[in-house]
């Protein structure tokens, strides 16, 4: 491994031990409270002890209408516990697993079978395998994962194919285990229906040829900043990745993206304006 790729990983690795702060959750969750009812919810990468995303689930089990709260915790090198709740204001159940509560063994995989919304903030280094398997399972979920992850070519595909968007909030802070709080540029992923994401982007300027620049080698207008998305032009555009958190799939199409590697997604690789490179674009066209 690179010496790059090897303080990368390390980067990684630490910042898979950042806690939801509870503000967070009720900011995020509020959003959704009409898919809870009668609903298993599971937190397949937590510490059930500790997690504000437990407290938050088991104090509003009732106000939920929730039929049953699961939360596995995961210890790297033992065999673990999961706690079941079937009522607001019992004890929860607490059984001892086989394995260590890895999201990807088999006992959390019948668990994840018998949910139906997965919610977490899981581990930002394995981000990608996660969400595969929500998806491979079909599964319902809101998550917490690294603004950068709209970048990943699994997370990429599927807001391309309106499986997944953004939520409605941005995650800045998380609890470190020194007791610190950490900024941190991240964000909630869902497959849960929103109002927010029917909501159209107003655009209100024209376009005029002298005021967008076109990329050398790829035929798109490129737009600075999302507020300048002319209202009246029909070709292909190059908007920030950013923008995905207001992409509105009855809106625009979402065409391919140029993202930091030379890897092409969907046709697009690199592009340049004079020369130079334009980093972390989307490719857009207005429906
Ligand atoms: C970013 S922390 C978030 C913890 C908690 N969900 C929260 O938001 O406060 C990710 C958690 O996933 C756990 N974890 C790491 N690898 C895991 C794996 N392979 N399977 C399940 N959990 C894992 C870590 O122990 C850590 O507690």
């Amino acid at each position: 491994m690179s010496k790059n790729k090897s303080l990368n990983k390390a980067k990684s690795t630490k910042n898979d031990e950042f806690y939801t702060l509870a503000s967070d959750i009720e900011n995020e969750v509020k959003h959704y409270k009409h898919h809870f009812k009668d609903k298993v919810v599971f937190l397949n990468c937590d510490d059930p002890e500790k997690s504000q995303f437990w407290q938050y689930f088991s104090k509003n089990f009732k106000h939920l209408g929730l039929k049953k709260l699961i939360a596995t915790h995961y210890n790297p090198s033992e065999p673990t516990y999961m706690l079941e709740l079937y009522h607001y204001n019992e004890d929860p159940i607490k059984t001892k697993l086989k394995g260590n509560g890895d999201f990807r063994n088999s006992e959390s995989i019948s668990l994840l079978e018998e949910s139906d919304i997965i919610i977490t903030n899981p581990p930002f280094s394995i981000f990608r395998e996660y969400l595969d398997q929500l998806f491979a399972y079909k599964k319902k979920f809101l998550i917490i994962g690294s603004k950068d992850a709209v970048t990943y070519k699994n997370v990429f595909k599927a807001f391309k194919e309106n499986n997944i968007w953004i939520g409605y909030n941005s995650v800045t802070s998380f609890l470190v285990p020194s007791g610190d709080i950490k900024n941190v540029g991240a964000i909630w992923f869902t497959n849960l229906d929103i109002d927010k994401k029917n909501e159209k982007y107003p655009l209100y300027k024209k376009y005029d040829p002298n005021e967008y620049e076109k990329y050398d080698n790829f035929d798109a207008i490129h737009v600075e900043k999302a507020k300048d998305i002319p209202i009246d032009y029909e070709g292909l555009m190059g908007v920030p990745y950013s923008f995905l958190k207001y992409f509105n799939h009855k809106q625009f199409e979402l065409v391919g993206m140029s993202a930091y590697s030379d890897e092409e997604y969907y046709g697009v690789g690199q592009l340049y304006i004079k020369g130079k490179k334009k980093f972390s674009r989307i490719v857009i066209r207005r429906r």
